[in-house]
């Protein structure tokens, strides 16, 4: 079942900078990738207090600040330790301006 919050306004997001979202209480990472809003968990799996968020982004990818997993930024996926999980990936879309999550 579907579950549309707003997260932001897209004109607070970037290509250059992470945009962190507390969304009902979820920790969420929005990163606007070639014209396409993302969104997926900023919750570090490895250590669950850490924001992904906060880290680097570089290729579609963002490098955990506290130990330098990277995550795949379009799939969630984990690309290295310590971290060993993906992250949630959330469905986005965009509405009058509007950047919308489901949290299903
Ligand atoms: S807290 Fe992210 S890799 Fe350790």
């Amino acid at each position: 079942m579907s579950d549309w919050r707003e997260a932001a306004r897209l004109d607070q997001l970037s290509e250059d900078a992470p945009h962190a979202a507390n969304v009902d209480g979820r920790a969420i990472g929005l990163y606007l990738l070639d014209g396409e809003v993302r969104a997926i968990g900023d919750l570090c799996p490895h250590m669950k207090s850490v924001l992904l968020s906060q880290g680097y982004l570089e290729d579609g990818t963002i490098e955990c600040p506290m130990h330098q997993s990277q995550f795949e930024i379009r799939t969630g996926r984990c690309l290295g330790p310590p971290a060993d999980e993906d992250v949630p990936v959330y469905p986005v879309k965009v509405e009058d301006g509007l950047v919308l999550v489901d949290l299903g």
